[in-house]
């Protein structure tokens, strides 16, 4: 076997390893899962394609899972040493903080996003990239969410976000915030969309 094969298939049991543990979490906690398998590579990369390597300060991830949307920013150019990975599950923090030991991996609550960054983040940040459930949670907690994250975020960054909704996850008339879309990723299961939301 080659060299390039053998990493290959070493990748394929490291998704296979992924997705069983993700449809373990997602048996025990469905509504804080959100989904039954992680993002595939498609839809990562286009979360990814959002974060400019070129600016500088921390990137925070919500809700990484398993981390293929880190995977993707990583392949992408970006330190993980500027990462501040928040996930609420312990499994996937010990999981994380192996697999990217440079990133900050912070155990807690992101829909309390000040409070739960308060003692790591001591800056504007670049970027936010979300992969929570949003749609799981009233349109009043997102909005929330939303404006603690861009009041955390440096002027005009994004808080990307993708969702398997047909609509924005935010409503569109959030006062001062403008919002892009994706294109559908139809090669992801489910297909997502990913939205891009900025003060204005
Ligand atoms: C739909 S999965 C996405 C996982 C990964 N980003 C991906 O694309 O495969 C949602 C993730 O958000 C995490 N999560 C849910 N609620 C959370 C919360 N309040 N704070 C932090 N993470 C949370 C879940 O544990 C899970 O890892």
């Amino acid at each position: 076997m080659s060299l390039q094969s053998a990493l290959n298939h070493a990748k394929r049991n490291l998704r296979l390893d992924d997705d069983v543990r993700f449809i373990r979490s997602w048996l025990e906690r469905p509504m804080q899962m959100g989904a039954v398998v992680p993002s595939g590579k498609f839809l990562a990369r286009t979360m990814a394609r959002f974060v400019d390597p070129n600016t500088s300060g921390p990137i925070i991830e919500l809700g990484p899972g398993t981390g293929p949307v880190t995977e993707a920013m990583v392949e992408r150019g970006i330190d993980p040493a500027r990462m501040i990975l928040v996930e609420f599950n312990a499994k996937f923090c010990r999981l994380l903080k192996a697999r990217y030991p440079e990133a900050t991996v912070v155990h807690g609550d992101a829909y309390r996003l000040k409070r739960t960054l308060a003692s790591v983040l001591d800056r504007p940040a670049a970027c936010i990239v979300s992969g929570l459930p949003l749609m799981t949670k009233p349109v009043r907690t997102r909005m929330r969410l939303v404006n603690e994250a861009l009041n955390l975020l440096a002027p005009g960054a994004p808080f990307v976000q993708f969702t398997y909704a047909v609509v924005s996850p935010i409503p569109r008339r959030l006062a001062g915030v403008r919002s892009e879309a994706s294109e559908p990723i139809w090669l992801n299961v489910p297909p997502a969309r990913v939205w891009v939301y900025r003060r204005d």
